[in-house]
């Protein structure tokens, strides 16, 4: 059952991709404002993660050029993508210098960015980041959130964008 345990060489990291990318996940883009710019990135390791207190998480990469911005704001807003939002969920994992100048958005309650269009969005306050591995988890305190609209959500599998049926 376990090749980590039994073939401990053969575990690589294409194989750790190719494994974990059989894990379908929605698609955020997590955003701040750093100033008065608007900040954000694609982030698909979104989770919920505490009712009382309401809490969420997502990980952020320690290469990420955005992750140090939004952690300086103390806050963040998680945008939820609907499936056809493939578009802004590659802008928004690319190292454009200006993301928000092709999109739609306005500023939540706490002020950071939602992007139009999006299923839902969720204001976060930024409560720890706990260092683990080439990431960070990033807990957050729910400080507001709403349902935008009833579509269906973008979902990434095996590499690819795809939609949901039921
Ligand atoms: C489908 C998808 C999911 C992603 N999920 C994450 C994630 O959970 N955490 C993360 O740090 N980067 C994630 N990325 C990568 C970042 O969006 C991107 O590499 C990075 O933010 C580049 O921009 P930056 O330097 O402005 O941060 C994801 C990318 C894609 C396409």
């Amino acid at each position: 059952m376990s090749d980590i345990a039994d073939h401990g060489a053969s575990f690589d990291e294409a194989r750790y991709r190719q494994v974990l990318g059989h894990f379908p996940t929605g698609i955020t883009v997590v955003t701040a404002m750093a100033g008065h710019e608007p900040v954000g990135f694609s982030v698909g390791s979104f989770a919920s993660l505490s009712l009382d207190p309401p809490q969420v998480l997502f990980c952020a990469g320690k290469s990420s050029s955005t992750w140090p911005k939004i952690q300086a704001s103390g806050s963040f807003c998680v945008n939820v993508l609907s499936e056809d939002q493939e578009d802004v969920c590659r802008l928004f994992a690319s190292k454009s210098q200006d993301k928000f100048a092709e999109i739609g958005w306005r500023h939540s309650g706490n002020g950071s960015p939602v992007i139009d269009g999006v299923l839902a969005c969720i204001d976060c306050n930024i409560t720890r980041a706990l260092e683990s591995g080439d990431h960070y988890v990033v807990i957050g305190d729910v400080a507001d959130l709403q349902v935008l609209h009833e579509g269906g959500p973008l979902i990434f599998f095996r590499g690819g964008y795809g939609r949901f049926t039921s």
